[in-house]
């Protein structure tokens, strides 16, 4: 009878320790693509240090292997590293954001980062936004798993879809029918900030 009810409970111990295992295979996963989407943060400061040729290289070819609806690629995207440019771009930004509100605190829109990623969306594709975050997002995650940091940043948009960034927009080759819906400041990263929370109970598992 010892025996039985022995039997029963290292059966038992087994079984849920095999459950137990199934159930946290899911979250506890681990492979080089859950750990650049898992440790990818908003990066707000840069070393001084230039991205390679190469690695701009890397992320570009990244981003235009993205999905798009019917392959139509309604994308325009610009990598800037001249940093005269990115500065024009970014003096544009804080005149506007000045005329809203004059006692602006001064401070780099773009962090002083080497690399502004420019991506206009064609305005007549109903898909082109949407098209242009899968873009956006393998950007962010190429240049993460190659150790470089980004933030996405609206903050340009206001200027350069004004009228005051006309000229800019010409030296970017960007067209009429093409609108900016992001840039992501790009360069090696200096700081690691800790991850901002998220809200798991906004997915529901319907079995
Ligand atoms: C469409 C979009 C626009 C954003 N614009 C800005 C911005 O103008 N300035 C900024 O500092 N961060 C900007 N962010 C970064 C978000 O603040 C950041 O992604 C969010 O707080 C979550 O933090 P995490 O990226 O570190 O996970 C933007 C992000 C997205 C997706």
């Amino acid at each position: 009878m010892k025996k039985l009810f022995l039997m029963v409970i290292s059966a038992a111990t087994i079984l849920s320790s095999c459950c137990k295992t199934a159930e946290n295979q899911t979250v506890e996963q681990k492979n080089e693509t859950l750990e650049s989407i898992l440790n990818r943060r908003s990066i707000r400061a840069y070393t001084a240090e230039p991205v390679s040729d190469g690695a701009l290289d890397t992320i570009i070819n990244a981003a235009i292997n993205a999905p798009s609806a019917r392959n139509l690629q309604p994308w325009q995207v610009r990598v800037i590293k001249n940093s005269a440019l990115i500065a024009a771009i970014e003096e544009g930004v804080i005149a506007l954001k000045k005329a809203e509100n004059p006692n602006l605190e001064p401070r780099s829109f773009f962090f002083n980062a080497p690399v502004l990623i420019v991506v206009a969306n064609d305005k007549s594709n109903f898909f082109g936004q949407l098209d242009c975050g899968w873009l956006g997002q393998n950007i962010l995650l190429a240049a993460q798993s190659m150790g470089l940091g980004t933030c996405v940043v609206a903050n340009g948009n206001y200027f350069l879809n004004s009228e005051a960034a006309k000229p800019v927009m010409e030296k970017l080759q960007i067209s009429e029918n093409y609108e900016v819906i992001y840039s992501i400041a790009l360069g090696h990263p200096n700081e690691s900030p800790e991850a901002k929370p998220r809200d798991k109970t906004k997915v529901l598992i319907i079995e």
